[in-house]
């Protein structure tokens, strides 16, 4: 944790600093990537957390070992685009259509018993859905300009008036839709009571629960990468 960390820094701002306090933050069930923007002692209060406490806990992240791959924030603009791209959209492009496959699945076969996955599989088809537009959005429109920006920066040319109007567009409706699909994942995991697998449930149904748990990880992080690093960036542009 950086030692100029208080109450009034944003989440978003301790975990792009150190990603090693991300782990603090998913273990009080704390959002460190929509929820991003709020203020640590706000959250607290929020949440009936101790606000030393959990300034002690995100210490205690000093001791261990700092991984130099995990430095996001001091990473070049195109690189962290690249990463983002190779790692978090195509796990999504991978993972999509099966995980939607298997949500209908198990509301077909365990819907009657269990009416909240019926709910989980409209949902999820849901984000599949949006989740496509906006990797079209990010790859196609935002990051190609972003990174038309940086490569003018770097060449001390003037950046190209439609690419900086792009960006103050797109980071709009990006950070709108990574909201909505957070509040739509979260609602996934309300109803799924945290991913808890009843009693009376087939195979497929484990390995959906598992596999939306996955997601919702994975999630976080490409959101925290983008709204509180990458974007963060953009806008100073
Ligand atoms: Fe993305
Ligand atoms: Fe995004």
């Amino acid at each position: 944790m950086q030692k100029s960390t208080t109450g009034k820094s944003t989440i978003g701002e301790i975990v792009a600093a150190d990603f090693r306090t991300a782990t603090v933050f998913e273990n009080h069930g704390i959002d460190f990537c929509c929820g991003g923007r709020v203020a640590l002692e706000t959250t607290c209060a929020e949440k009936g957390l101790e606000l030393a406490t959990i300034l002690s806990e995100l210490e205690a992240v000093d001791n261990e070992p700092a991984d130099r791959s995990q430095n996001y924030s001091s990473w070049a603009l195109p690189f962290l685009i690249d990463y983002i791209v190779n790692t978090h959209h195509a796990y999504l492009k991978e993972n999509d259509e099966q995980i939607a496959a298997y949500t209908r699945k198990i509301a077909d076969v365990h819907g009657g018993h269990h009416p909240e996955v019926i709910q989980i599989s409209a949902i999820f088809d849901k984000i599949a859905a949006d989740m496509t537009i906006h990797l079209i959005e990010e790859e196609d429109v935002f990051f190609p300009a972003v990174k038309r920006v940086k490569a003018a920066r770097i060449a001390g040319l003037t950046a190209n008036a439609n690419d900086l109007e792009t960006i103050r567009a797109s980071l709009l409706t990006l950070h709108r839709e990574h909201d909505a699909i957070g509040d739509a994942i979260h609602t996934i995991r309300n109803l799924s009571q945290d991913y808890t697998i009843p009693g009376d449930v087939c195979n497929t149904f484990v390995v959906t629960y598992k596999k939306l748990k996955e997601f919702e990880d994975d999630l976080h992080k490409h959101v925290h990468l983008e709204n509180n690093i990458l974007f963060q960036k953009a806008a100073e542009m």
